[in-house]
C-alpha cells in the first residue's frame, strides 16, 4: 500500500477534527500534519479530545512545503473559513511549484471557494468578487454519486457543502426530468456553523428551539442549481434551511408534483426504480424503506435516502452527517477515487446508535 502524506489546513475546527478522525485510521495515509493559529504548538487532542491516544502530532502555524519534495503523494485538505483558501491559493501554488510538488499534489477544498465555475454566479451567491477566478475551472466537483467518473486522476477537488450534498442526493432520482417547481426544507445541526460560537448559532440557544433561516436566500442554493442544470433537471427550487436541535446531521425533505411520463404519471414504483438506478453503484448511499434517520448516519460516511409518491405528489428524503458525508468523509471518498483507491477505503465504519 502506498503511504500518502496529508496536511490539513484549519485542523483545529470541526471539519479539521473530523478529517483527523477519518484519516488517522485510513490504511493509505502515512503521516498527518495540521495547521491552526490559535492552538499552534498544542497537540491535536487539545482541540479534539476524542483523538487523544489515537493521533499524534501538534498544530503548526504554517507548513514548510519543501518538507514534501521527496514525498510521492502529498495531499492537502483545506478546512478553512469561506474565502481563506481563495485568498491564499496563488501563493500556495507558487510555494508548491518551488517545492516541486505542484503537479502531483492533491488538494481537496471543503469550503465553497471553488465549487462554482462561473465567477459571476460566485459573486451573486457570496457577495464578492472571486480573488482568483482563473483557478475555478481547475477544480472537479467532488460529489462521487454524480460525477464519480471525473474524479480518478483529479488533483484539485472542490468538495460539496453539507446542504448541497443532501439536496443533490435527493435530486438525483429526478435526473433528466422537467419538474417545474420543487420545495425543499432541510434541517441542519449546530456543528454546521463551525467551532466558534456565535449568537445566532450557539447550541445553548438552539437545543430547545427550531427555526428557519436564510429563507429562499441560502448561499449554497447556487451550488445546488448548478448541480440541477448538470443533471438535466428543469424546474425552480424553493429552499427553506432550518436550524434543528441536534449537533450533527442534515435532514432534507424534497417535495414536488409528480411529472407526466411518456407511459403515464410517475408513481411510487417508478420513483423507486429511478432511485435504485441512480444509486446502483453508490456504495455509501443506502435506500431505506421508511424515513431516513439522522441517528442512523451520524458519525458515519453514509447517506440514507427514501422516496414516496402518492396522489400526484412526490417526496425524496435524505439524511447525512453534515461533518461526514456532508464534509470530511466525502472529501476522503473523493481522495480515494482521485488516487485510484477503493472508493470506501477507510470509510465503511458504522456510526453510533443510539447517538
Ligand atoms: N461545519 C460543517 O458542517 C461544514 C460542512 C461542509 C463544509 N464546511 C466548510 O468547511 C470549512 C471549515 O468549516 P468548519 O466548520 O470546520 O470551521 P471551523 O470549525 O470554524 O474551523 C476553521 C479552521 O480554520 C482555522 N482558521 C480560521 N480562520 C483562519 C484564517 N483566517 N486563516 C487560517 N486559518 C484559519 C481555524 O483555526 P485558527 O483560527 O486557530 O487558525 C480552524 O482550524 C468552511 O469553509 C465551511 O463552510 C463546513
Amino acid at each position: 500500500m502506498i503511504l500518502n502524506s496529508v496536511v490539513i489546513l484549519g485542523a483545529s475546527g470541526y471539519g479539521g477534527g473530523e478529517l483527523l478522525r477519518w484519516l488517522s485510521t485510513h490504511p493509505a495515509v502515512g503521516s498527518i500534519r495540521g495547521t491552526a493559529r490559535a492552538l499552534a504548538g498544542k497537540p491535536f487532542w487539545a482541540a479534539h479530545p476524542n483523538l487523544n491516544g489515537i493521533v499524534d502530532g501538534c498544530f503548526e502555524e504554517d507548513i514548510l512545503w519543501s518538507d514534501f519534495t521527496g514525498v510521492d503523494q502529498p495531499i492537502v485538505f483545506a478546512a478553512l473559513p469561506h474565502g481563506e483558501l481563495a485568498q491564499r491559493l496563488p501563493e500556495l501554488e507558487a510555494a508548491w511549484a518551488r517545492a516541486g510538488i505542484q503537479d502531483r499534489l492533491l488538494l481537496v477544498d471543503l469550503s465553497g471557494d471553488f465549487r462554482l465555475k462561473d465567477p459571476q454566479v460566485f459573486a451573486k451567491a457570496y457577495g464578492g468578487t472571486h480573488p482568483c477566478p482563473e483557478h475555478l475551472s481547475r477544480f472537479v466537483y467532488g460529489l462521487p454519486e454524480w460525477n464519480r467518473a471525473q474524479l480518478p486522476g483529479a488533483r484539485r477537488i472542490a468538495s460539496p457543502g453539507c446542504f448541497a450534498t443532501a439536496l443533490q442526493l435527493a435530486l438525483l432520482p429526478l435526473k433528466g426530468l422537467n419538474i417545474g417547481w420543487m420545495a425543499v426544507a432541510a434541517a441542519t445541526g449546530s456543528s454546521g456553523s463551525g467551532a466558534s460560537p456565535a449568537l445566532g448559532t450557539h447550541h445553548p440557544l438552539r437545543f430547545a428551539d427550531f427555526k428557519a433561516y436564510k429563507v429562499l436566500n441560502h448561499q449554497h442554493l447556487a451550488e445546488v442549481e448548478a448541480g440541477m442544470a448538470a443533471m438535466g433537471i428543469q424546474g425552480r427550487l424553493a429552499f427553506v434551511p432550518q436550524s434543528a436541535p441536534m449537533v450533527r446531521g442534515i435532514f432534507c425533505s424534497l417535495q414536488f408534483p409528480l411529472p407526466q411520463m411518456p407511459n403515464g404519471g410517475l408513481d411510487q414504483a417508478g420513483l423507486l426504480a429511478r432511485a435504485k438506478d441512480v444509486f446502483r453503484d453508490a456504495p455509501l448511499v443506502r435506500l431505506v424503506a421508511d424515513s431516513p434517520r439522522v441517528g442512523a448516519v451520524a458519525g458515519s460516511a453514509f447517506a440514507d435516502v427514501s422516496v414516496a409518491a402518492r396522489d400526484g405528489s412526490g417526496v425524496v428524503l435524505a439524511a447525512i452527517d453534515n461533518l461526514g458525508k456532508g464534509m470530511a468523509s466525502q472529501a476522503v471518498q473523493s481522495m480515494n477515487l482521485a488516487l485510484g483507491l477503493p472508493e470506501t477505503l477507510g470509510l465503511k465504519i458504522p456510526g453510533r446508535y443510539p447517538g
